[in-house]
């Protein structure tokens, strides 16, 4: 059996990952950038100081901005989230998560969290779900964003778990590839994502028997 799940917060859990794209779009549209959704898969698991340099490359203003500037721009774009945060509640847990973690619980299996988002525990809390994980990584003392491997790395550490005796959930691109780096079994979520080693449309395909087989499998056959 797995002895650890890890959990990608936004855009897995709950649909945080659309207001962080509506809410960097707005930032972006000031500066006279244009995002859509498609370039917005490049901005999934990254970031927040990395996500705005992505934005001012594509807009060609990589050099324009100082660094109070720029932290500036951060503080509007976490403004403009946080106000879409406000009527987050129990009910926009996403379809099948729940059941997973309380089929996980029933396993032994343990619950942990990797998002790099310093509004992860107040994301969590207003889903009601704090008490379902055992450690949650700290995204304020993390070194690296995905897809470096760092986060997913400490949460396995944090359960005290070896990662290849683990599963992350992940629907970012650069969030596969650092499960795939950390030695975890990653399965991804989105019909876009190539290189997870399971891969679903939605959440709601999330099962454990499922999940349970597909690892032993890899097991069986690396
Ligand atoms: C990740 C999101 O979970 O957190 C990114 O996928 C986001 O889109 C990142 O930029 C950082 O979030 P925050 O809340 O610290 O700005
Ligand atoms: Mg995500």
């Amino acid at each position: 059996l797995p002895q650890a799940v890890v959990f990608d917060l936004d855009g897995v859990i709950t649909d945080t990952a659309e207001f962080h794209f509506l809410a960097w779009q707005q930032l972006a549209e000031k500066l006279g950038i244009c995002i859509d959704r498609a370039f917005n898969e490049q901005l999934k698991g990254v970031n927040r100081a990395d996500s705005l340099t992505r934005i001012l490359q594509h807009g060609g203003q990589a050099d324009a901005y100082t660094p109070a500037q720029r932290q500036q721009f951060m503080t509007e774009k976490n403004e403009l989230y946080r106000q879409l945060l406000a009527n987050l509640s129990p009910a926009d847990i996403l379809t099948g998560i729940l059941p997973l973690l309380a089929d996980l619980r029933a396993a032994g299996c343990r619950i942990g969290l990797a998002s790099v988002s310093e509004n992860a525990p107040q994301v969590l809390a207003s889903l009601g779900l704090c008490n379902w994980f055992d450690f949650c990584a700290d995204a304020r003392a993390l070194t690296h964003s995905k897809p470096h491997p760092e986060i997913f790395l400490t949460a396995c550490r944090g359960l005290g778990v070896a990662p290849a005796q683990a599963i992350g959930i992940e629907d970012a691109q650069a969030g596969i590839a650092a499960i795939n780096a950390s030695g975890m079994y990653s399965v991804g979520i989105g019909a876009t994502l190539a290189g997870a080693d399971y891969r679903l449309n939605h959440t709601g395909e999330l099962a454990w028997p499922d999940l349970l087989a597909h690892w032993q499998a890899k097991q069986a056959c690396p």
